[in-house]
């Protein structure tokens, strides 16, 4: 089954994906965020995309989350790990630490959210009960237990619109609506990646406490150096995960 990584901030490229080749591909929605970069990894036949564009330019209300998801169709891909930075609102989500979430609450807004739009035969809703693929969660967490990572099983990811960070006040609510993670690109994409029948699961890396969530204001500083450790775990997780599809 092809599998596809989406890589999000801190991770523009994937370091040992042994690249066949690189694909442009033209979509219904637009163009995706760059070609799709075919290749080796562990042994498997992967696909990678970078979802902020390959030079980091594209910032999440922007990214074409429909071109993305539906190239990914187009090439066969049937399941999607999905990286991404997230900020840690409660005390297990500490910088650092790998997440691997299974709920989500969408707080973005005005962002083209479905394929199912317009000229449609049919209105049409999907099922979104659990956004995350089970079995495609359960090989990342076994992945992260073989390769020793720390890291915690289940969470909600709180989508924002970005692109600043969240208000104090923001990070309160989301705390008090259930969320423990933060992060500026979870949605549309898990919910377009399940309209097109992929499955879908999140590797989300702490980078940072939410705003407010220890008193002090949010460092980019930090984000940029707790985020190149994360990645490197990422890549690590990633090298077991693969062999496990
Ligand atoms: N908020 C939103 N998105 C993020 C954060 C955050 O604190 N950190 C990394 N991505």
């Amino acid at each position: 089954m092809s599998v596809a990584i989406i890589g999000g901030t801190g991770l523009t490229s994937l370091p040992g994906l042994e690249i066949t080749r690189r694909e442009v591909v033209h979509t219904p929605y637009g163009t995706p965020s760059g070609p799709i970069t075919h290749g080796r990894y562990s042994g498997k036949e992967v696909m990678f995309l970078a979802r902020h564009g390959y030079g980091h330019t594209i910032p999440p209300h922007r990214i074409n989350y429909r071109a993305n998801v539906w190239a990914l169709k187009h090439l066969g891909v049937k399941r999607v790990i999905a990286v991404a930075a997230v900020g840690g609102i409660t005390e297990r989500m500490a910088p650092g630490v790998i997440a691997f979430p299974d709920q989500i609450i969408d707080y973005t807004w005005g962002r083209a959210c479905t394929f199912f739009d317009v000229n449609l035969t049919q209105v049409t809703h999907i099922d979104f009960t659990y956004p995350y693929d089970a079995e495609l969660r359960s090989i990342l967490i076994e992945a992260a237990r073989q390769a020793g990572i720390d890291h915690v099983d289940g969470g909600t990811y709180g989508a924002t619109q970005g692109p600043r960070l969240e208000t104090a006040a923001e990070i309160r609510r989301m705390r008090q609506d259930g969320c423990e993670v933060v992060g500026m690109t979870g949605m549309p994409e898990a919910a377009l990646a399940r309209e097109l029948g992929l499955c879908y699961a999140t590797c989300a890396v702490v980078s940072n406490w939410a705003a407010g969530v220890r008193g002090e204001t949010v460092s980019m500083n930090e984000i940029e150096a707790t985020l190149k450790e994360g990645m490197k775990k990422v890549q690590q997780l990633l090298t077991y995960a693969v062999p496990l599809l």
